[in-house]
């Protein structure tokens, strides 16, 4: 049975990577990942706002790196509270490099072009096999409109993929007017896929504080709906590849994103909540599946329920909307 995969055109074992998160900080972790099956690793992202102080203090070399921060906006994280800084980044992926037989990629979170994009050659040289463009972003300027914005994400995508020749996956949000038109458009600016969907984290209110309180939680198997439904209606068109995030929790979860279209699937909350070794436990339980439903590759299993090829398209498309609705009797 092969689980082998290829993603942004990289020879993987099976489909399952570790997610961005805070696994690669760890060397120890990073190869505990390895041994129970990991295909690859995604690092923790540096921010745009990151590599921005970084430079703002280079040029203006009296203040220190926090002075120079001061001048930005208080509501980022201070410089102290990133885990990683950029030199320590670099030396990260050097050191898991040196260490992991799989591959490894660094993740570059920012989304207006500027300067900062170069970071990426920077990944690159430290030995990165692959960079995650996350193009995280809430836009609550009413005078930007949204093609602006778009027009925006697409530059600092053809900033990023011009600079570097290892392939460059972005990480996007589902909320676009026209998903399927953006991401052929950031295949057109050069990306080698895209990683479907981020997470927005949400806030609430504390009412006994009268304060905005924001709150990291993890995610649930209600996630992976809306991206399955959109790996369906991506696959069929997308010329790179596809990796689901977001709700991944069993080996049922892998099954449904690679018959939706994906090439791989990323993973964060299930390894967090039950540890590294639960990679070994969702690989046996999908061999077993493509067992029982006569499946001898992840390769044959791909898209097989995509919009193209399942037996009633209708039900990812407006159609189904109704026929819901009208299936209620009260
Ligand atoms: C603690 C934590 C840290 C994360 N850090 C990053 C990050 O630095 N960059 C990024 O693109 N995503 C980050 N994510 C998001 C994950 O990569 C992933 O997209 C999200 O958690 C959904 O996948 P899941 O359902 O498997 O958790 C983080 C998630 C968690 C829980």
């Amino acid at each position: 049975m092969k689980l082998s995969t290829t993603y942004l055109g990289l020879k993987l074992r099976n489909p399952l990577i570790v997610g961005a998160s805070p696994f690669a900080d760890h060397l120890h972790a990073a190869s505990q990942l390895q041994d129970a099956g990991a295909a690859a690793i995604v690092m923790r992202s540096l921010f745009e706002e990151q590599i921005d102080q970084e430079q703002r203090a280079l040029v203006h070399h009296t203040e220190s790196v926090a002075e120079s921060h001061a001048e930005a906006t208080s509501y980022f994280p201070a410089v102290a509270d990133y885990q990683l800084t950029p030199d320590h980044y670099l030396r990260q992926i050097e050191q898991l490099k040196g260490m992991l037989a799989i591959p490894v990629i660094a993740s570059l979170n920012g989304c207006r072009p500027g300067g900062w994009t170069g970071y990426a050659q920077k990944f690159a040289g430290a030995g990165a096999d692959a960079i995650e463009l996350n193009l995280y972003q809430l836009v609550t300027d009413p005078s930007r409109p949204a093609d602006q914005v778009e027009a925006d994400m697409l530059e600092t995508v053809r900033s990023v993929t011009g600079a570097v020749k290892i392939p460059v996956a972005v990480k996007i949000s589902a909320f676009h007017t026209s998903p399927a038109n953006f991401v052929r458009r950031l295949e057109d600016a050069g990306a080698a896929g895209v990683v479907i969907f981020n997470r927005f984290y949400q806030t609430d209110f504390n009412l006994e504080e009268m304060e905005v309180q924001s709150l990291l939680k993890l995610s649930d198997q209600s996630e992976l709906l809306m991206r399955l439904r959109w790996l369906a209606i991506l696959s069929p068109h997308s010329r790179g590849s596809l990796a689901a995030t977001g709700g991944v929790h069993t080996a049922d979860d892998v099954v449904k994103a690679i018959l939706a279209g994906a090439h791989t699937v990323q993973l964060v909350s299930v390894l967090l909540q039950q540890g590294p070794r639960f990679l070994s436990v969702l690989l046996n339980d999908l061999q077993h599946w493509m067992r029982e439903h006569s499946y001898e590759s992840v390769d044959q299993m791909r898209g097989a329920m995509n919009l193209s090829r399942c037996p009633d398209p209708a039900g990812f498309e407006r159609a189904n909307y109704q026929r819901m609705l009208q299936s209620w009797r009260v």
